[in-house]
């Protein structure tokens, strides 16, 4: 057995220890949700507040972190097969440190420690700023986790270490409170917390003077965001992030049927510079599975929002979560969740086969559907929404698209991307001589399509 210091204090930082880590390099690998790189975001900004360098090689490390997922099963077995890949670097490196971060940390706790005598450090999502001591103790032979779950850490005073690209992300809650019956968030990322408003604001005005273009707020249900001190909700954040960056691109990301409020979709609908893209998570259409689900809404309250969005802006783009196979659900069942994804008409989707979660309420529910019927019932879906997505990118063909350029793209440097706003992927020939520059909203004419992609020509 292991020894397992819990740390709970962070001790001053001696010079020793500083010497220490200006020699350290650090390889982080994310995995999962945009929160997740922003945290990978946050732990380098404390690493590199300690002096630690950062490496993107992981040949060249000498702590390699994984940053991990534990939302369905297939999330977790993708870290135990890189757990195996990492036995190599460290018989190459008997030295090496490896640490695991995040849900799954959170999750399986000291199950992970010493793991395929590998794991040395295990760090929950409250306990980034343990990061540089738990390195050290490990770099001097001791394995230690760290996995207490806060009601109050925003990370707010830390700087995310972001090094590439013209968007960033920006958490604005951690936690969440919803408990969806199959959902290990609520256990792994503990309760719900907002950051404060103004220093959101202030971060997105930095933001935009470092040379950013498009920030994305980031929360697991972003309506629900409270800042209680100063009395301002989401809507009232939307708006004075629009007013504070109007050049700047604004997404955000997680909106829960429950809790879009009428605000919410009206700023929107107000501010140029806030993108029409809605992701809005049905997860299944039938009320019963949505009760079953502790969905708090029902398709009848859920199609409210879709109408209310489509009156306040008739050409905002949608996507949505759906889980297939739930607990209980019947052939009957299956068909309201297409009949949603008919009538709603998504341009995008992120669909699921359902996974059963330790712990979980739904983890008593059984898991009665075959992973054939799930399987069958996750291509229809898939097959359906592509479909549909398809079409709804034909009809743009023709049209002209406001795209904030990102770049070249990765398999041909003449090709640059970028992104419409309604969020969707576009390619386009890269003219040198009509002088845009990374990070300029250019007009691009669409020519071709896929069921997810837009190829076009810079006007
Ligand atoms: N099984 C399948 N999908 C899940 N999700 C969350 N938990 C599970 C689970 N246990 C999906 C939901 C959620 C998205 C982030 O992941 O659709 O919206
Ligand atoms: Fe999970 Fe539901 Fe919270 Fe989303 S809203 S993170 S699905 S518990």
């Amino acid at each position: 057995m292991f020894d397992l210091p819990v740390l709970t204090e962070v001790k001053p930082k001696q010079k020793s220890s500083q010497i220490l880590a200006e020699t350290t390099k650090v390889y982080i690998e994310t995995y999962g949700c945009q929160m997740n790189v922003n945290d990978s975001e946050i732990v380098g900004g404390v690493l590199q507040a300690q002096g630690f360098v950062a490496t993107h090689k992981p040949d060249d490390a000498d702590v390699i972190l994984l940053n991990t997922c534990a939302i369905r099963d297939n999330a977790e077995r993708k870290i135990y097969d890189r757990l195996n890949h990492l036995k190599y670097y460290k018989k190459r490196n008997s030295h090496l440190v490896v640490g695991l971060l995040g849900c799954m940390a959170e999750r399986l706790r000291t199950q992970l420690l010493g793991e395929k005598n590998l794991v040395d450090i295990v760090v929950g999502p409250d306990e980034y700023r343990k990061v540089p001591q738990l390195i050290e103790s490990a770099l001097h032979g001791s394995r230690g986790i760290a996995i207490k779950l806060s009601k109050v850490e925003t990370y707010d005073d830390i700087e995310p270490l972001r090094t590439e690209g013209i968007s960033a992300w920006i958490s604005i809650t951690r936690g969440c409170d919803k408990f969806c019956t199959y959902c290990v968030v609520p256990f792994t990322r503990g309760r719900e917390r907002s950051r404060p408003f103004t220093s959101i604001v202030d971060e997105a005005k930095r933001l935009y003077d470092s040379g950013f273009r498009e920030i994305t707020l980031l929360g697991q249900n972003v309506d629900s965001y409270f800042d209680k001190d100063d009395n301002k909700n989401f809507a009232d954040l939307l708006r004075a992030t629009a007013i504070a960056v109007p050049k700047m691109r604004i997404r955000y990301t997680t909106s829960h049927p429950q809790d879009m409020s009428d605000a919410v979709i009206e700023t929107m609908g107000e501010f140029d510079n806030i993108s029409k893209f809605i992701h809005l998570p049905f997860q299944a259409g039938s009320n019963r599975i949505l009760e079953l689900m502790n969905r708090t809404y029902t398709i009848d309250r859920y199609m409210n929002r879709i109408h209310k969005i489509k009156e306040v802006m008739p050409n905002c783009a949608l996507s949505t979560d759906i889980i297939s196979g739930f607990p209980t659900e019947t052939e009957e069942e299956h068909q309201e969740t297409l009949n949603v994804v008919r009538e709603v008409r998504f341009d995008g989707a992120f669909m699921f086969k359902y996974s059963p979660r330790e712990n979980t309420k739904a983890w008593k529910m059984g898991d009665d559907i075959s992973d054939e019927v799930k399987t069958r019932r996750l291509n229809e879906i898939i097959e359906l929404q592509y479909s549909i997505a398809k079409e709804i990118n034909e009809t743009l063909v023709g049209t002209t698209e406001k795209v904030l350029v990102e770049g070249p793209s990765k398999r041909d440097a003449s090709i640059w991307i970028g992104r419409t706003d309604t969020n969707k992927v576009t390619f386009f020939p890269h003219i040198d001589t009509k002088g845009y520059v990374i990070g300029d909203i250019v007009d691009v004419t669409i020519t071709k399509t896929t069921s997810t992609t837009l190829n076009g020509e810079i006007n």
